[in-house]
């Protein structure tokens, strides 16, 4: 049976082990019938787990740091020749605040953290789709997702500077979607996902207490790793080919939720 990414293209970063939501958008991808390069940065690589999930998924592991320009450019190029051609579609898992790595409380950033975490959690997006753009490594109606949070909208006092890093990410969702859907109809979409239980996620001071609040406030409870890989497919599919420059809620109803009866009783 043919899937929905048949003959299709990706790059997929930011599978770092098993948990990483990335991990299952790479599984899911392949099962879907798409052929793909995973890239993390360099770093991370020496932790070796990608290494399973290439074996798994039959693709090529191209390591680039998402901050680097130079690393981002030979991603594109070396992609292009593993694959066989342009790519469809592009997966930005990518996030790490310094501050919240350290502990720092909000109303005490340090700064060469704080841009360090704009530059891989926000800026990295722009590098990516700025060098496919120019390289012109993306076929037209291709599809680009990043993840983010809905501390972007609203104040979760411990996700601390990853909120400004969330609220630029969908901020260039919007502004290179339009030029990048006027120029070459790329789409540009973000997926904003419940709390999940993640390397990225579980680094968060509190993260089991608002994991457990979200589960409650959501009528749907919160959304798997799993769930969001299949959402993230159907992105990246031709199913979903009018969509473009959207924040995408992937969170069980918990963004439209004011209270939930569960937390009304124990309160
Ligand atoms: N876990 C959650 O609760 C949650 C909720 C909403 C959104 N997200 C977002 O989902 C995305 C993936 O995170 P995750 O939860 O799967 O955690 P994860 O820790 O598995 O993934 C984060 C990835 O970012 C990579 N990375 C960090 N710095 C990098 C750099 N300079 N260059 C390239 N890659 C780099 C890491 O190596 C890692 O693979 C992130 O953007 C995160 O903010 C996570």
């Amino acid at each position: 049976m043919l899937g929905i990414l048949a003959g299709k293209k990706g790059i997929i970063s930011g599978a770092l082990d098993a948990n990483s939501i990335a991990w299952k958008v790479a599984e899911t991808a392949h099962k879907q019938g798409a052929k793909i390069v995973l890239t993390n940065a360099p770093i991370a690589m020496r932790m070796g787990e990608i290494k399973k999930l290439a074996e798994q998924t039959g693709s090529e592991i191209i390591p680039a740091d998402a901050t680097s320009v130079e690393e981002l450019t030979n991603l594109f190029a070396k992609s292009q020749e593993a694959l066989g051609g342009k790519i469809d579609f592009v997966l930005h898992s990518i996030g790490m605040s310094p501050n919240i790595r350290k502990n720092i409380p909000y109303t005490e950033l340090n700064y060469d953290f704080y841009n360090k975490s704009i530059d891989v959690s926000a800026l990295s997006l722009h590098k990516m789709l700025s060098v496919a753009y120019k390289m012109d490594a993306i076929n037209e109606w291709g599809s680009v997702v990043a993840l983010s949070y809905i501390a972007a909208q609203r104040v979760f006092p411990f996700y601390t500077d990853m909120a400004e890093a969330k609220a630029v990410l969908e901020s260039i969702v919007r502004s290179f979607g339009y030029h990048y859907g006027k120029a070459k109809k790329v789409r540009v979409n973000s997926i904003s996902q419940s709390p999940t239980k993640t390397t990225a996620g579980a680094g968060i001071k509190g993260f089991e207490s608002f994991y457990d609040f979200a589960e409650q406030m959501s009528p749907l409870g919160n959304a798997s790793a799993q769930a969001c890989a299949d959402y993230c497919v159907a992105m990246f599919s031709d199913y979903t080919k009018m969509v473009t420059m959207q924040n995408l809620f992937h969170d069980g109803g918990y963004s439209n939720t004011g209270i939930s009866g569960e937390l009304m009783q124990k309160l």
